[in-house]
């Protein structure tokens, strides 16, 4: 037997500047810490409208728009692509503003609308609780090509919480399918085997957009060595088998499948807390996760379409023309950042990370 000499993979190397499609930055204070740290990793981002009150016109969304551009570092030339919140009457007129920012002419586009089921999540009260109740406004975004952003976990109590997604797929998503057959969809931060199947099997008008923990971290991560409360997100981190099956899409090469980090900025006092919020910050270090999962993936070839070419290509925009470098180069995650009154807990707080962006 010889020595296996496999070639080191390089140290560095350049891929197109990527965007980040699922990101929360919440307002106010807020914004002044989260904002430079995306717009130093991102060309764009899709901002996610779940404030409260939820954004839900196109009026509060150019508004919105303009208070983060206002949180930019001088010469950034970062965008928000704004969002829609889905209400049970959320009027077609709307859609049809919304479309028309496409067309230039406004601050800011509005890319998508995003349904959040009544309850599922952070900020969701206002959601949707009969998806009947939308489908003029599905139909308005249909004709106008406008993506449904997708939050896919059913309510109900007695469903079990790691079953969510799976039973969403099966009793809501598949109708809304069949309903919509060319209503643009992106099921946003899949956690299972169950939905990145759905998705690699559904046809161009379907993708998915994954995050970073999620392909990073199974749910032994919140409770190892006691309860983590910056493991937690929804839809919660799932088993092993799950997270193998979410890398494999990912680095699959399959273009239904694109970068979103659902970066979710809650204060640490409200993480560490008897009812710690859901959502993990990983927006100051996202290119340095997604590069690590494709190095160990032996993949890293495949980086550059899944955080630069597959998301603006589904949503029918330009892809970027500029570059970044990611470096092998170990460097430690502060352990908190200011924000606001209070401070803000990375995911990965004081850890070594092998991968740098330059
Ligand atoms: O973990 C999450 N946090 N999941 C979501 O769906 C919402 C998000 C948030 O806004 O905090
Ligand atoms: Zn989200």
């Amino acid at each position: 037997m010889t020595d296996n000499i496999a070639p080191r993979a390089s140290d560095s190397f350049s891929i197109t500047r990527p965007d980040d499609w699922h990101l929360h930055v919440r307002d106010g204070d807020a914004l002044r810490t989260v904002v430079p740290h995306s717009a130093a990793q991102f060309a764009r981002a899709v901002i996610m409208p779940n404030l409260k009150p939820p954004v839900t016109t196109v009026a509060q969304a150019l508004d919105y728009a303009a208070r983060i551009r206002a949180t930019l570092p001088s010469g950034s030339d970062f965008e928000p692509l704004m969002t829609l919140y889905l209400t049970d009457d959320l009027n077609p007129d709307e859609i049809l503003r919304a479309s028309a920012t496409r067309s230039g002419g406004t601050a800011a586009q509005v890319v998508a609308v995003k349904l959040y089921p009544a309850g599922a999540t952070t900020n969701s009260a206002a959601g949707v609780t009969d998806l009947r109740k939308t489908y003029p406004a599905l139909e308005a975004m249909q004709r106008a090509g406008m993506p449904l952003l997708v939050h896919g976990e059913v309510t109900s109590p007695e469903i079990d919480l790691f079953d969510r997604e799976a039973v969403f797929i099966d009793t809501h998503l598949t109708g809304l399918r069949r309903d919509f057959p060319e209503l643009r969809i992106v099921l946003e931060h899949i956690t299972t085997k169950e939905a990145a199947h759905y998705v690699r099997d559904a046809g161009p008008n379907t993708a998915a957009t994954i995050t970073a923990h999620h392909l990073l971290y199974n749910r032994n991560a919140i409770f190892t060595g006691g309860i983590c409360p910056h493991y937690y997100c929804l839809p919660v981190l799932k088993r092993e088998t799950h997270r193998l099956a979410l890398v494999q899409a990912a680095t699959s090469g399959d273009p239904h499948f694109f970068l979103g980090t659902d970066s979710a900025p809650h204060a640490t006092h409200l993480k560490e807390h008897a009812a710690g919020c859901a959502g993990c910050y990983t927006a100051f270090s996202a290119m340095e996760m997604y590069t690590e999962v494709f190095d160990t993936a032996n993949a890293l070839e495949r980086l550059e379409a899944f955080a630069s070419f597959h998301g603006p290509d589904f949503y029918r925009l330009p892809r970027n023309t500029g570059r970044i470098t990611m470096a092998r180069r170990p460097w430690q995650m502060p352990q908190a950042f200011a924000f606001g009154e209070g401070s803000l807990t990375p995911l990965r707080a004081g850890q070594t990370l092998p991968w740098k962006l330059q």
